[in-house]
């Protein structure tokens, strides 16, 4: 098991750049989806600044289903079309929410939160979920979030068996 290390920077980019690095580490190692998808939460909540809870809720069934996560226990389920997260899958877009409170129908999982991305994953075609990441700031993540997150989630799904 290797150690991560922190890294001194709050350039965003380089940021991103040794998550990337890590996460290529951490997969080498295991093809176990569920234990990807929890060290991957886990290094996002230790490398990334100012944000409060990172995880994924999957897409079981009809709804999405709480999955690995780094942070406070979150709401369990989340209907299609509710919240951020369910509105991301229903209306098939990842959300970059600057003002939580300005969002129609956001569930509160933590009052610190003022931020929030969510974006979708998939393996092809195929809908997995979605990762979902809040800030104690306003206004926190920008389209180059959603860009870096959104490579680093095709890693994560190439190298798990799914
Ligand atoms: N805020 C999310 C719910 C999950 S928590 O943030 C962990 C939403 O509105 O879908």
């Amino acid at each position: 098991m290797p150690v991560i290390p922190l890294i001194d920077s709050n350039d965003k980019n380089e940021i991103y750049d040794h998550i990337d690095e890590q996460l290529k580490i951490l997969v080498a190692e295991e093809r176990d989806y569920i234990a990807n998808l929890a060290n991957f939460s886990s290094l996002l909540g230790m490398l990334l600044k100012d944000i409060n809870w990172v995880g994924f809720y999957l897409f079981k069934g009809d709804e999405l289903v709480l999955g690995p996560f780094y942070g406070k226990p979150a709401v369990s389920r989340i209907a299609i079309g509710d919240g951020v997260c369910g509105s991301a899958i229903l209306n098939k877009t990842n959300h970059v929410v600057p003002k939580v409170c300005d969002f129609p129908g956001h569930i509160t999982c933590d009052i610190v939160s003022q931020s929030e991305i969510v974006i979708r994953f998939f393996k092809g075609d195929t809908l997995l979920g979605v990762l979902d990441i809040d800030s104690p700031s306003l206004n926190r993540f920008d389209e180059e979030d959603e860009k870096r997150l959104s490579q680093l989630l095709e890693i994560l799904v190439a190298a798990s068996m799914i």
